[in-house]
């Protein structure tokens, strides 16, 4: 086959995000190629959420620059880079609780459709696809925290991202579920998704990650394959004790 060259689906470029004196990123320069899966490991405190807040728009950089799908999106509001394309995940889950889960999902779903029925028809295709079918009627205060995940991304993938954003999409979630969610993220990338996964658990990074960034106090510390990556030095160092923590 010959070889397609890929194409940059988003840049960031020399981003720092500062509260007051807090440097929570410095510096940070990454890219995300269209269709690749990339993993941001770090310990607690890194700046890997901050990192997606600043690409989704929840915070303006303090400097530096996000390209998306050629587009200059730092200064696009969050509702903005939404439509651009872009969605996340929460790590704390923030579904409406005393809506049902396809209710919830309706959320994303009216941005594209006029009439209720039409968006509820959509919720339901993107229920389905996070295997909550048998869940769609039930309050999202009802759910199990495997399922609040499950219902967050089918929330993100009403708005027809093209790149997804899951902030420890296995965080909390007990052993025996993480399997599934690992082939829900896999599905999605088959069906043309580009994901960046704030990720914890060595088993997902490795099972699901193109390539990984490695941060520490908001800089990156080292990049590669995760193999690569995890192996290094100074991020055995940092990193091995957290592996332990979050299992
Ligand atoms: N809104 C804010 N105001 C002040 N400081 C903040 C704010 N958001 C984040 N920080 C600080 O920035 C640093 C990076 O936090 P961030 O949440 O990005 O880390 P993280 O890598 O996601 O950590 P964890 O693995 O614990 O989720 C921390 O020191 C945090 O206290
Ligand atoms: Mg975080």
């Amino acid at each position: 086959m010959p070889n397609v060259p890929s194409k940059t689906l988003l840049r960031v470029d020399d981003i720092t995000m500062a509260f007051g004196g807090i440097v929570a990123v410095a510096n940070l320069s990454l890219t995300v190629e269209t269709g690749e899966i990339l993993a941001l490991v770090g310990p607690n405190g890194a700046g890997k959420t901050t990192t997606f807040h600043v690409i989704a728009g929840v915070h303006k950089p303090t400097a530096g620059r996000i390209i998306f799908d050629d587009q200059d999106i730092t200064f696009y509001r969050p509702d903005g880079r939404c439509r651009a394309g872009v969605a996340r995940t929460f790590q704390i889950t923030q579904p409406f609780q005393e809506l049902t889960v396809e209710e919830n999902v309706m959320v994303g779903s009216l941005a594209y459709h006029r009439s209720i029925a039409d968006a509820r028809k959509d919720a339901r295709r993107y229920v389905g696809m996070v295997g909550l079918s048998d869940r769609a009627n039930v309050l999202a205060k009802g759910l199990s925290t495997g399922q609040r995940k499950r219902l967050e991304m089918a929330r993100a993938m009403a708005t027809r991202p093209k790149l997804l954003l899951l902030d420890e999409v296995t965080g909390g979630v007990d052993q025996k579920s993480i399997p599934g969610l690992i082939e829900l993220v896999k599905q999605l990338r088959r069906e043309g998704l580009t994901l960046v996964i704030i990720e914890h658990n060595m088993r997902v990074i490795n099972e699901l990650a193109d390539r990984a960034i490695f941060m520490n106090r908001g800089k990156k510390m080292a990049e590669g394959t995760p193999e690569d990556v995890m192996q290094r030095p100074e991020v055995v160092e940092l990193y091995l004790g957290e592996e332990v923590l979050h299992g």
